[in-house]
């Protein structure tokens, strides 16, 4: 009687739980991962929006004025949510994306063609990439930050509401600026990692002469992988980290250093403003030209590593010849689509199921033609 009387009353309480969890499950929070449970509750909740259509290239291609003065940079405010991306922080602190660090992909897109010239491919290949693991499919909105905790571990309902920060989807290891999940704060901008002994400005002081140039870019990125190597026994660089590292340590070149300037050098004045204070240096020109991972092997090429992972603790890195590299292209689209997404959306229903099948296809519509890479549809077509 006694046992009958308080399961119910658990019931009842974690009916309750449940039910305020769900209540504040805000728009942009990512249904990834969710069980059909959760989705079943949350779904109701959330107005469905048909996802945008996507943007097409640049009318004008050349520089401009970015930093003008209907845009300038605001302090974020108490909820404004920033992450790991620098590129996109500066956006939304410059009111290029909602200051708010929640956006569609389509204004994603329009923003990083505007304000960094990213060539269309590049700009639609990673917002919908990001987009399809760390958005929400159903209200068309992704945040750039996120993991927000919104209940305690043991919640029936979802423990965190995912966005850009979230692990192992697309954020990944051994990045320039931010430490390895492992370690705890992945998103920050992290000082010590940027001054410190062999991090980003010293190496650009060492092998660039105070300039981060493509030069620096190699040694930073093998320094940074050999030190996840040796430090986080959870350190995984395939696919698809091995890809985005890469075009991550050539975008502060091709996206940051003025469109004016001959030279693709980064000071290191010009990349505090980007990584620290999420802000544009005055009088910043876009790139010149359409521009997307341009340089990325040569930051490759003088420490070619295989994609690989630490399988038994620090310094056991080893190969995944079953891990796209750059050599296997459409081998990142596929294993992308049936692994990651497959395994975040094991069975979508409905309005979930359809928009995922337009996602999808807008991320296939930012790999080159050239690669031939065959399009798959693992949830049908619409
Ligand atoms: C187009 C949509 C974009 C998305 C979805 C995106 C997303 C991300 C994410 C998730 C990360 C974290 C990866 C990690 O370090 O674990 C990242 C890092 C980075 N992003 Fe973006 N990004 C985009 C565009 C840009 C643009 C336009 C720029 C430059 C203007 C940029 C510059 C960077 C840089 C430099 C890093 C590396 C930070 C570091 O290693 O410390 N991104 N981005
Ligand atoms: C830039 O715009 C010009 C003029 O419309 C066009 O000819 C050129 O192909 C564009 N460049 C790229 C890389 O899209
Ligand atoms: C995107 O731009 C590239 C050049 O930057 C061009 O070759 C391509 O046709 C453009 N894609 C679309 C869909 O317009
Ligand atoms: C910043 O990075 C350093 C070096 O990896 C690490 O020891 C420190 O804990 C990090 N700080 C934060 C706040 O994550
Ligand atoms: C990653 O960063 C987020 C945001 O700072 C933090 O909430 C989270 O605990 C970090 N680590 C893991 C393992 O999720
Ligand atoms: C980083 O370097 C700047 C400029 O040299 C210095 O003011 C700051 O104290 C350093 N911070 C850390 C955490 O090392
Ligand atoms: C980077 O700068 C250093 C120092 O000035 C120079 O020796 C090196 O050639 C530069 N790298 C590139 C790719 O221009
Ligand atoms: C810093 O950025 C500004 C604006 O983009 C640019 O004019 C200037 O040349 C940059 N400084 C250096 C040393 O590259
Ligand atoms: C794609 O196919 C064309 C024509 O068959 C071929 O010339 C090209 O090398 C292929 N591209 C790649 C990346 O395999």
């Amino acid at each position: 009687m006694f046992t009958k009387s308080f399961a119910t009353l658990l019931t009842i309480i974690t009916a309750i739980v449940y039910l305020s969890t769900v209540t504040a499950f805000p728009a942009y929070g990512s249904l990834a991962g969710l069980s059909q449970r959760e989705l079943d509750v949350i779904l109701p909740t959330l107005s469905s929006t048909k996802p945008g259509t996507t943007p097409g290239p640049l009318k004008y291609n050349g520089t401009k004025l970015i930093y003008d003065k209907d845009h300038e940079w605001q302090p974020t405010k108490s909820g404004d949510i920033r992450g790991p991306c620098p590129g996109l922080n500066t956006l939304a602190s410059h009111g290029y994306l909602p200051r708010n660090g929640v956006a569609t992909p389509a204004q994603i897109i329009n923003a990083v063609q505007e304000c960094f010239n990213m060539e269309n491919l590049t700009a639609r290949f990673l917002t919908y990439a990001a987009f399809l693991v760390d958005g929400n499919l159903v209200t068309d909105l992704l945040s750039i930050g996120g993991k927000t905790k919104l209940t305690g571990p043991d919640s029936p309902g979802p423990a965190t509401i995912g966005g850009l920060s979230t692990h192992a989807v697309f954020e990944g290891d051994s990045s320039m600026t931010r430490a390895d999940d492992f370690f705890g704060d992945n998103s920050s901008f992290n000082q010590t990692l940027f001054n410190q002994t062999q991090k980003f400005v010293d190496f650009s002081n060492r092998f660039g002469d105070g300039l981060y140039n493509l030069t620096v870019a190699a040694e930073l990125r093998n320094q940074r992988i050999k030190e996840s190597i040796a430090t986080n026994p959870k350190f995984d660089f395939t696919s698809p980290r091995f890809f985005t590292a890469y075009a991550e340590s050539v975008f502060p070149l091709n996206f940051f250093v003025d469109g004016r300037n001959p030279v693709r050098a980064l000071s290191m004045d010009n990349a505090t403003l980007f990584f620290r204070d999420m802000k544009f240096p005055v009088d910043f020109h876009r790139a010149a030209a359409p521009i997307g991972g341009k340089g990325l092997r040569d930051v490759f090429a003088p420490y070619p590593i295989k994609p690989g992972k630490n399988i038994n603790g620090i310094n056991t890195y080893t190969p995944d010849p079953t891990s796209a590299d750059f050599d296997t292209f459409c081998l990142l689209y596929t294993d992308f689509v049936t692994k990651t997404v497959g395994s975040l959306y094991p069975n979508p229903q409905g309005v979930l199921r359809t928009n995922l099948i337009i996602n999808l296809r807008n991320f296939y519509s930012g790999i080159d033609a050239d690669e031939n890479c065959t399009e798959i549809f693992p949830y049908g077509k619409v």
